[in-house]
């Protein structure tokens, strides 16, 4: 079974066909984030607006490599839900349109369900129950994936997500968008034990709170700067980073123990770093540990086709009047 999947809920406009939600048959990813990146951050109006202008060309070069039509489809899957919607609504249309034109059924797909679903085209023989971190620019959730279509949220962010402070440390810090990878490459030549950074504490012990020690990472710099002091970017970028990954690690570790899973993930645009991939792999003990592969790990559509599939066979289906949803949880049904 194939399934064209369609993403454009921030600032990727992609779209892939995924045979059986684990073999890729093509994937094409348009991204914006130059463009973006000379304001320091996702514009929305501006993210519209270049989703509108290339959509058309996507879906054809995605249908082009993969040498197929859209007759050759089962599907149209979409992320429907969550991200920015003047976005989500350029891809989500794009599908509508194609899904009324051919007859083919459209498939809603929630993002974050997707990103997870990115584990699937890498480990082809995986399957649930695995635990799952998923920390994105606007979600760190910890996620109990009990079958393919049943989720359980057991932590996320009060606050800030893990990748919101990474591109806002970095905006401050004059490393540039997107944060995580500057910084994480600022980090390589940096001390991470030079800057003690406050530890967050929350209610739930799963949950976690970044906008504390966001704020205490820009206090450092603007004092510096303030009293004339030079701040040593590099290893203020590792301390941060080191902060953030201990804590991300910890309580995955934690959660996987106590709930008792045996498989842990990761995914999303922050599972790419690789710190927090080697402390997750060091604190989970003889647990078996999953990541996504480094091309998708940030937005792409192979990961909505793979989830669209496993939708597909549950019996999702979208119609006409399917709206894009810009908050919603990842356990909605
Ligand atoms: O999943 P994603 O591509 O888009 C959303 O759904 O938000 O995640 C983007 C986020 C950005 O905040 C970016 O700074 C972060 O992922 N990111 C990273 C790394 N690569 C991307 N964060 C930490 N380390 C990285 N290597
Ligand atoms: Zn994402």
């Amino acid at each position: 079974m194939y399934i064209l999947g369609i993403e454009s809920s921030c600032d990727e406009t992609a779209a892939s066909i995924v045979e059986n939600g684990r073999i890729i048959a093509s994937n094409i990813v348009y991204s914006q984030v130059e463009e973006h990146g000379l304001y320091g951050g996702v514009v929305p109006e501006i993210a519209s607006r270049r989703h509108i202008d290339a959509i058309s060309e996507v879906v054809q070069k995605c249908f082009d490599e993969a040498k197929m039509t859209v007759n050759d489809v089962d599907a149209i899957a979409c992320t429907f839900a969550p991200g920015l919607i003047g976005a989500l609504l350029v891809g989500l249309n794009f599908a509508k349109g194609l899904s009324y034109a051919s007859g083919k059924p459209l498939v809603p797909v929630h993002h974050l369900r997707g990103h997870i679903a990115a584990l699937y085209l890498t480990y082809p023989e995986l399957k649930p129950p695995f635990i799952c971190l998923v920390a994105s620019g606007g979600h760190s959730h910890i996620v109990a994936v009990d079958d393919y279509t049943k989720f359980r949220v057991i932590g996320h962010t009060i606050d800030d997500a893990a990748g919101e402070a990474f591109d806002k440390v970095s905006r401050t810090l004059g490393l540039g968008y997107p944060g995580g990878p500057a910084i994480a490459k600022a980090a390589l030549s940096g001390d991470d034990k030079k800057y003690k950074l406050p530890t967050p504490h929350t209610e739930n012990k799963y949950d976690v709170s970044f906008s504390g020690l966001k704020t205490a990472v820009i206090n450092i710099y603007n004092t510096n700067n303030m009293k004339g002091e030079k701040t040593d970017i590099n290893s203020l970028a590792a301390s941060f980073q080191e902060k953030i990954a201990q804590i991300l690690s910890e309580n995955l570790s934690n959660a996987a123990k106590e709930f008792g899973y045996d498989k842990v993930a990761i995914a999303g645009g922050v599972s790419a770093n690789k710190r927090l991939r080697q402390l997750i792999e060091e604190k989970i003990e003889n647990r078996e540990f999953f990541a996504p592969y480094m091309e998708l790990c940030g937005d792409n559509a192979a990961m909505i086709a793979s989830r669209g599939y496993y939708e597909f066979i549950n019996g999702r289906r979208g119609n006409i009047e399917l709206n894009g949803i810009a908050s919603l949880n990842i356990d909605f049904d």
